[in-house]
């Protein structure tokens, strides 16, 4: 199960660095909200700039923090090969409780298979359907975590023992 562990912690700050990433496209580095500031701040200065070199001058600026979700997803890609290797074995899907959570692992495999092959496919094409669909998949992520950590924290309280396990064992 050791192979396990290690794939799970690096997988775990992989998938929360990608969301990061997301984040901050979306908030603080957004070439919308960014390339209207710059307008503004240049005609403060008495400097005239179209929206658009605006918007350009944003998105270069947040060039070197998107670079971050390629480095990470290409490691990501690396990992879930490594996963495929270990094998699967472990996942006993059937209608008791842990076929249920082994089942929602199993969702989170086929998605995270499909996040690594839209994703590295769309960093050599760009492919708007399955821009959109790689984007909307990521949803899936935002609710597996807090659901996830909330079952690990019940199983924990319930029978005490599977955190000390994801570290030493
Ligand atoms: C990005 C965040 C995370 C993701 C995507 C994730 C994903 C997964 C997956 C897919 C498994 C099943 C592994 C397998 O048996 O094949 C798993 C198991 C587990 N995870 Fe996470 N995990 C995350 C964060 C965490 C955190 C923060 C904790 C601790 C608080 C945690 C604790 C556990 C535990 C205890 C198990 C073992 C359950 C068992 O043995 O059946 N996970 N995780
Ligand atoms: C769980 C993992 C991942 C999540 C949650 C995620 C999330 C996202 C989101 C939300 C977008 C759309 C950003 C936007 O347009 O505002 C995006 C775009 C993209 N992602 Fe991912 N991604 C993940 C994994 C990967 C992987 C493994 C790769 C492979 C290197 C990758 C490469 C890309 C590329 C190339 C784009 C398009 C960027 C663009 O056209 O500007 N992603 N991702």
């Amino acid at each position: 199960m050791f192979s396990i562990r290690i794939w799970h912690w690096f997988n775990f700050l992989l998938i929360a660095g990608l969301l990061l990433t997301v984040l901050l496209r979306k908030t603080f580095l957004s070439y919308k909200t960014n390339g209207l500031l710059i307008q503004n701040k240049l005609m403060e200065l008495n400097m005239t700039i179209s929206i658009d070199d605006a918007k350009n001058i944003a998105k270069a600026i947040r060039t070197p923090m998107w670079d971050w979700h390629y480095y990470l997803g290409f490691a990501l890609a690396l990992f879930f090969i490594y996963r495929i290797f270990i094998g699967f074995k472990n996942l006993k899907i059937d209608k008791s409780f842990d076929g249920i959570r082994h089942a929602t692992y199993a969702l989170f495999y086929i998605l995270l298979g499909f996040m690594v092959i839209s994703g590295v496919t769309l960093y050599f094409v760009k492919v708007e359907f399955l821009k959109e669909l790689h984007e909307i998949s990521m949803f899936f992520f935002v609710a597996f975590i807090p659901i996830h950590i909330i079952g690990v924290i019940v199983h924990e309280r319930k029978y005490g023992n599977v955190l000390s396990k994801m570290i030493k064992e």
